[in-house]
């Protein structure tokens, strides 16, 4: 094998098959989903956060759209590649960002943080292609079905995300615990097997791909074996120069150990993995951090009992504060120890699949 198969959604081709997570707040901007664009990959936009300044009501609205016009605008000036947003269900101006996004006509939208029933009714027929994430058959078998019978829609591609990923998870934390080798790709053929029965319902191929803790070419390979046809990584874009997350909290990813990985009760409600800093610390001691509200800006969020504001947290490491900002990072963010560029990054991680599945052709060459 001399080259990784592309990953196509609709006429989109993605080579090599890898697609930018989407990383709030502004870890994924423009300058980060424009250089993997350049390399072939998909380079997701993450639309939380975007506002300039502290604003409420319409205003917070209007300055999240503007701030995501501006974002996708700028990596269009960077990049001709694929260029997609990923956009949370549990925002409270979720609506308002779907419909930003397509008269943007990104090329697709990611959309998980909860499920995205309500995705086509805004979306359909908008020519932007639409990625739900999901955490098990049970959640694609839902959404495929509710998606199918009210809106004559299915899915463009699918996003399985296992419980090793950075930033939210569909997962009790008791799943989470219990999490271990083989059980991305177990979700995985679940999740193909669902598309696979539509696909030969309605004729329509829904390419799944993986995302959660995929970390090298063995990673990527072991997962394509299983039949995704592409991976979403995150975390190990944060360790590029590219992305804008200030030195100094990518230094504490370098420093960081696996016991430092945390899992958190967020505010958005879900369990959602951590690097340990001060604030981590105080929120695993339970220590409820003052809160201003300007804009209830997550629907599953209660101020007055959260610990701490998550948008507050984010965009504060987004300013280099490395304690009291919040650092989220999938589990294996211990595992990197250097700062590579985007390509770097990339070529390296197309090599090392493509030696893992050479290394399984030769293996099978000499069983047989
Ligand atoms: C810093 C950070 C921020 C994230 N923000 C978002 C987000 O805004 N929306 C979302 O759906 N997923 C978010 N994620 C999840 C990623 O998009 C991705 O699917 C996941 O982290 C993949 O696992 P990996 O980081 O181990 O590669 C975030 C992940 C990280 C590390």
């Amino acid at each position: 094998m001399n080259a990784l198969p592309a990953l196509k959604i609709g006429h989109l081709k993605i080579d090599p098959p890898f697609i930018l997570g989407g990383m709030g707040v502004r870890s994924s901007d423009h300058q980060l989903a424009s250089a993997v664009a350049e390399c072939g990959m998909a380079g997701t936009i993450a639309s939380v956060g975007l506002v300039r300044s502290r604003c409420k009501g319409q205003a917070y609205v209007d300055e999240s759209n503007a701030g995501l016009i501006e974002e996708i605008r700028k990596s269009r000036e960077l990049s001709n590649g694929v260029i997609g947003v990923n956009i949370m269900v549990a925002l409270t101006n979720y609506d308002e960002l779907v419909k930003t996004a397509i008269s943007e006509k990104v090329d697709y939208i990611i959309s998980g943080a909860g499920l995205p029933l309500g995705l086509p009714a805004l979306a359909k027929d908008s020519g932007v292609y639409l990625i739900p994430i999901v955490s098990s058959a049970r959640t694609a078998e839902i959404l495929c079905k509710r998606w199918w019978n009210r809106d004559k829609c299915l899915p463009d591609a699918i996003v399985v995300e296992g419980a090793l990923a950075g930033g939210h998870l569909g997962y009790s934390l008791d799943e989470v615990a219990g999490w271990g080798e083989g059980s991305l790709e177990a979700i995985c053929a679940g999740v193909i097997a669902v598309a696979r029965r539509y696909e030969q319902e309605t004729g329509k191929h829904i390419p799944v791909i993986a995302a959660g803790g995929i970390f090298d070419g063995s990673d990527i390979a072991r997962l394509f074996k299983v039949g995704v046809e592409g991976v979403q990584m995150a975390t190990r874009f944060l360790a590029t120069h590219e992305c804008s997350l200030p030195d100094n909290c990518k230094q504490i990813i370098l420093d960081s150990t696996k016991d430092d990985m945390i899992i958190i009760k967020s505010p958005v409600g879900l369990p959602g993995r951590a690097v340990r800093n001060d604030l981590v610390e105080k929120v695993m001691r339970g220590e409820k951090q003052p809160i201003f509200c300007p804009y209830h800006c997550l629907r599953t969020c209660n101020p007055s009992e959260a610990l701490f504001c998550i948008a507050a947290a984010l965009v504060g490491a987004h300013d280099g504060d490395d304690k009291n900002g919040l650092i989220m990072a999938g589990y294996n963010a211990y595992r990197i120890n250097k700062i590579v560029s985007v390509r770097e990054l990339v070529d390296e991680l197309v090599e090392e699949t493509l030696t893992a599945l050479r290394g399984e052709e030769s293996c099978c060459a000499a069983k047989r």
